[in-house]
């Protein structure tokens, strides 16, 4: 019996990577526009650093997280976001020291949640996430919302809606909490057993439960936005006013809390509307978190940012039936006949990879008509054709795919001919 993959994780092959390249691609490209810097942190962490900052009483950490004890006898876990890595390294190296602020990061890279898999929901999936820390300014807010709308629209998608709510800061927070506690508590019992346990520890959750989503109670719940105080609808009012001199389109919903326990003010969700993606539709979601610097040990350092996995964008692609324009061919492809050709193949296809063309040529031994048909697999632009003879007399064969024209050239002048011809 041979092995198979874990549940809820996937091989990503030749024929597919491509599209990961390019995207991968683009995200970076629209980062260094934006002058976000790369940062690449740990795959796992200290355990305590999730439950710090991601929050002990959420889904996260309580169902989701890998969590293993290493053979020094310490709690490590795989990362289950970036933010917290992020962040916990933003302190440790003092990032916040530097000349240069705010800090502005991103990352691509794989996270780990033991979710229960579908499509969309895998257990082992890519974030490219960014974070910027060291401002209050509710500009960045709206930079890093048009960020992630930007890699969404270059890319080609066009069924996005950007969802937006405030969470308040925590003084409106503590107030909305006591509400949702007043609100709730007489009738929990009719909810779900993690609802109850929400009721003390995170409130909040309760308005995210999928299982009482249509109790009457969900429905009068008290909003966050009647519990603002004057800073808090400020801040939201600047953020909403920079999106719209931006001519960035969003929705308002009041309803929309996050997963995670960091976040304060700004909080956002970018949802794909189009027909046939699934019932996951949330392709990323972000917001503020100005106290979780502290919290793993900084100073108080405002920050924000959003992560997106590359799996809800490939899948949001293919719902709309965005092709990607991936260009993936060879610039030649080296077909021999006769033994002295064969012998001297490999010093020739050198000579092409070093002068910068992408080459192949057959290694099975082919006959002449197959070593043509994997030639048209690659997609050859050229195919260069060397027998016996044409190595006695110095010269090779140079085929146009696209044209089918053939010319005879010297051997030593192959590679310069092919280079100007692409
Ligand atoms: P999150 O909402 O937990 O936030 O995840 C962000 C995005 O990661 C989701 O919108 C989705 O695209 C993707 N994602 C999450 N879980 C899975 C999964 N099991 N399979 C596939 N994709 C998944 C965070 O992680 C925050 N750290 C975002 C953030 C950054 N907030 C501020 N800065």
């Amino acid at each position: 019996m041979g092995y198979q993959i874990p549940r809820g994780t996937q091989d990503i092959l030749p024929g597919t990577v491509e599209k990961w390249q390019f995207v991968e691609e683009k995200a970076r490209e629209i980062c260094s526009r934006y002058n976000y810097k790369e940062i690449r942190t740990p795959i796992f962490e200290h355990t305590e650093l999730f439950l710090r900052s991601v929050g002990d009483t959420t889904d996260i950490v309580q169902k989701e997280m890998y969590t293993f004890t290493d053979r020094g006898d310490r709690s490590l876990t795989l990362r289950p976001e970036g933010t917290a890595s992020t962040v916990r390294a933003y302190v440790e190296n003092k990032l916040f020291g530097l000349a240069q602020q705010p800090t502005k990061l991103y990352y691509i890279g794989p996270m780990f949640r033991y979710e229960r898999p579908q499509a969309g929901r895998y257990r082992q999936f890519v974030q490219f996430g960014i974070e910027a820390m060291g401002s209050d300014d509710p500009s960045i807010d709206a930079e890093v919302m048009a960020l992630a709308i930007d890699v969404y629209k270059e890319l080609g998608l066009k069924s996005l809606r950007l969802v937006l709510n405030t969470l308040g800061d925590k003084e409106s927070r503590k107030a909305h909490r006591e509400a949702l506690v007043a609100h709730f508590e007489p009738r929990i019992g009719e909810f779900c057993h993690d609802c109850q346990n929400r009721l003390q520890t995170n409130p909040l959750r309760i308005l995210d439960c999928k299982k009482d989503r249509d109790h009457e109670l969900m429905k009068t719940a008290p909003s966050i936005h009647d519990y603002l105080n004057e800073e808090s609808r400020e801040y939201f009012e600047t953020v909403k006013s920079t999106l719209t001199a931006m001519g960035i389109e969003y929705v308002i919903d009041p309803k929309l809390v996050r997963g995670l326990d960091y976040y304060n003010h700004t909080a956002f969700e970018i949802i794909s509307d189009a027909e046939g993606f699934g019932a996951i539709t949330t392709l990323s979601g972000g917001g503020r978190y100005n106290g979780l610097a502290e919290e793993v040990g900084g100073p108080a350092t405002p920050g924000i940012g959003f992560a997106m996995s590359l799996e809800r964008l490939l899948l949001a692609l293919d719902a709309e039936g965005v092709k990607l324009p991936i260009e993936d061919s060879l610039d030649c492809y080296l077909i021999t006949m006769g033994d002295q050709a064969k012998e001297k193949a490999p010093s020739l296809l050198y000579r092409f990879r070093k002068a910068g063309l992408k080459a192949d040529k057959d290694y099975l031994d082919k006959k002449m008509k197959a070593q043509f048909k994997a030639a048209d697999r690659t997609n050859a632009k050229f195919v260069a054709v060397l027998g016996d003879d044409e190595l006695a007399n110095g010269v090779i064969s140079v085929k146009d795919m696209e044209s089918g024209e053939q010319t005879e050239v010297a051997l030593d002048q192959v590679t310069e001919y092919i280079l100007k011809q692409i």
